[in-house]
């Protein structure tokens, strides 16, 4: 679908750049379904990850999830995230463990290496088709777990903070025609009754 790109990225960093620096804002407000997001993530990542070497966060923001739960298992957390003052949370909250913090959009990133897991959560909704396709191709060597609201229309679109909620049928178009195949998906259970669904993918490259 063709979203007017610039504006679209200009109302997403105006709204992210007035949100305040806490767990709250990075749950849109949902701060009761911390728990179980962490633990339900927890679970899939065991279950579909073997090598806890270097991870990957793109979308960060004050570093929520790194601190919940990727500091458990990865030795080396590499993460991005376009607000510097979300960044600079995480780095205090992070600052005794070995992370690398890029201040740049996901759009903008190249990843130097390959990673044991790259964990999308959350920004896929702030991509145009296109940009979500690009992000997938730049890992086709790392397995990938995405997160991600789900709607039950093709797209969503919310003018408030320019976000594109996608049906899976739409999610499931993207990742195989960015060459990605589905090896797992799950539906996270305990959420309340008036917000998105939300669904895990875990992703590989065709090829490896
Ligand atoms: C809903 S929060 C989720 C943060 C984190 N994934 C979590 O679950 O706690 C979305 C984050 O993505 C960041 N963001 C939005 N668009 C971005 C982009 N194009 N590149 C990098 N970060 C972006 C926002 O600044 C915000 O910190």
């Amino acid at each position: 679908m063709n979203f007017a790109k610039y504006s679209m990225k200009e109302i997403n960093k105006q709204f992210w750049s007035k949100q305040s620096i806490t767990n709250s804002s990075m749950l849109g407000g949902y701060d009761q379904i911390n728990n179980v997001d962490i633990q339900q993530s927890e679970l899939f990542l065991l279950k579909n990850i073997q090598q806890f070497n270097t991870l990957l966060e793109l979308g960060s923001g004050i570093g929520r999830i790194s601190e919940q739960l990727f500091i458990k298992y990865f030795k080396e957390i590499h993460l991005v995230e376009r607000e510097a003052k979300f960044l600079n949370e995480s780095r205090r909250r992070l600052s005794k463990f070995n992370c690398l913090y890029y201040q740049m959009s996901v759009e903008e990133f190249e990843p130097k290496t390959n990673y044991d897991c790259v964990w999308i959560q959350w920004i896929s909704m702030y991509l145009t088709d296109s940009d979500f396709c690009n992000m997938l191709q730049k890992f086709n060597k790392s397995p990938i777990i995405l997160k991600e609201n789900i709607s039950s229309q093709d797209y969503q679109y919310d003018e408030e903070d320019a976000s594109i909620t996608r049906s899976e049928r739409i999610y499931e178009n993207l990742i195989k025609k960015s060459g990605f195949k589905i090896m797992d998906e799950q539906f996270q259970q305990g959420l309340p009754n008036d917000i998105y669904k939300i669904k895990f993918y875990l992703l590989k490259h065709q090829e490896l």
